[in-house]
């Protein structure tokens, strides 16, 4: 972003390495192998692609569209087009969405924050220990939103697309050299087997849900994130390569988590449906069984902190740029009040997981939908269940009252390539978005 008040991506690439950032993170490296393990593995990674495909970058063009068109933040857009009270709620579930995923995602930004210094000290096995010590959990996680507050605050073209550059192809790096470590191990090929042999009477109606409701998270959908990064975007940039690009990215580092996580896991007699724990566990154990392993497995949670960050800065974003914009409040006010407001509503997902006995067994959600724990619920409502209904609302709006015919006008600029395929598209957003997201909720809630 420039520096006038409402600035621009300084560049092409500049946009991507953003929107790429904000769609790599936790989301990629922590939440899908959980979550794949959750639901059974390879059935659940292929319909998570399906939705990739034919949902995500669907959504992802509409979302940058909307955001460039309007020049404003995910109320202001939704507002400008039509200033009804159904879609100014819909801004406003996005604002509310980002920071409630924030409250949660935080929490495992610290776990990664962390542990760069348990690896430094060698101490790979403690995962019990250091969740429910609520010290560590409240401390590390205030640590990581301070961060994240204070790039938002400084603007976020200079530091960090600066780092990203050199650390995402880093991490790419790391991963790399994981995959094949990890694949060398006795007993390995369970994992792969796991991974890559699907068998569909895994995929209940949740599962599918939590495959599209991931594939919406990975990608920063249905929260109003793209809405916000879009609006930073010029006339000349490419929205539909600019998609493509960054879906491409993202995808690729979940499937190759996936090669590092599920090898080494079967390798180590581990459970692939411990959840949120999963890759805390295997991956430690994973670095201190190597030559040298507590160096790399430092550099490891070095670089998937700053992912993570990437993504935090842009959840961040998202109601900072609401309040600025339609609120006139000052940029550097706003984020630390946000911030705040944040860091007390994450509170119960820090000591979910052992740390207080009310958070760890809350059980409000049945548990076919979510584990008892008060994170695990927040990953539910928020990461998959709202992302859902925001990008249900999104395809609806875009593709119905905005309009399919006018919005591809908008994404035609900058694209030529697009005009062949609008007619695909137009159909993606109109019909199969919407369409694909009320049968699964309705299966979900059992009302089919
Ligand atoms: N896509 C990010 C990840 O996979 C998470 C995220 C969700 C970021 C929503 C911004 C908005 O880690």
């Amino acid at each position: 972003m420039g520096n006038e008040e409402r600035g621009q991506w300084s560049s092409k690439i500049g946009f991507i390495l953003a929107g790429a950032g904000a769609a790599v993170g936790l989301g990629n490296i922590w939440r899908f192998p959980y979550i794949t393990g959750e639901n059974g593995g390879a059935a659940f990674v292929i319909i998570y692609l399906l939705f990739v495909v034919f949902l995500g970058v669907p959504c992802m063009i509409a979302e940058l569209a909307l955001g460039r068109r309007t020049k404003l933040n995910a109320v202001g857009a939704f507002k400008q087009i039509r200033n009804k009270p159904l879609w100014i709620f819909a801004g406003f579930f996005g604002i509310i969405t980002s920071l409630g995923i924030l409250s949660f995602y935080g929490v495992i930004a610290g776990w990664t924050f962390g542990y760069i210094f348990k690896m430094l000290l060698g101490e790979g096995f403690g995962y019990q220990a250091f969740v429910t010590n609520p010290i560590f959990e409240i401390g590390l996680y205030a640590i990581f939103l301070i961060f994240t507050a204070a790039i938002v605050y400084g603007g976020v073209e200079k530091g960090i697309e600066k780092w990203a550059k050199i650390l995402m192809p880093m991490l790419f790096v790391l991963m790399l050299g994981l995959i094949i470590y990890a694949n060398t191990l006795e007993g390995s090929y369970k994992g792969i087997e796991f991974y890559l042999s699907p068998d569909f009477s895994k995929l209940t109606p949740k599962a599918i849900l939590s495959a599209v409701g991931q594939a919406f998270f990975s990608l920063s959908l249905g929260m109003g994130m793209m809405i916000t990064y879009g609006s930073y975007l010029s006339k000349k940039e490419n929205i539909l390569t600019s998609s493509l690009s960054i879906a491409l990215l993202d995808t690729v580092i979940a499937i190759m988590a996936g090669f590092i996580i599920f090898p080494a896991l079967f390798a180590m007699g581990e459970n692939p449906a411990a959840g949120p724990s999963l890759v805390f566990v295997v991956l430690p154990k994973l670095f201190l069984n190597m030559p040298a392993g507590s160096f790399i497995g430092a550099l490891f949670f070095v670089l998937l902190s700053i992912a993570a960050l990437t993504s935090t800065i842009s959840m961040l974003e998202v109601p900072v740029s609401y309040f600025v914009d339609e609120k006139k409040f000052s940029r550097k006010k706003i984020v630390w009040a946000v911030t705040l407001f944040t860091f007390i509503i994450g509170i119960p997902s820090a000591l979910s997981q052992g740390a207080v006995d009310y958070f760890t067994y809350f059980g409000l959600l049945p548990s076919e939908l979510s584990a008892p724990d008060f994170l695990s619920h927040m990953s539910f409502a928020f990461g998959d269940f709202a992302i859902v209904i925001g990008s249900l609302l999104l395809s609806i709006f875009v593709g119905w009252v905005w309009g399919a015919k006018n919005a591809s006008a908008e994404v035609a600029e900058g694209s030529q390539f697009f005009s062949r395929i609008k007619g695909l598209w137009q159909f993606s957003i109109k019909f199969i978005t919407p369409i694909v997201i009320i049968i699964i909720l309705l299966s979900v809630f059992k009302i089919i």
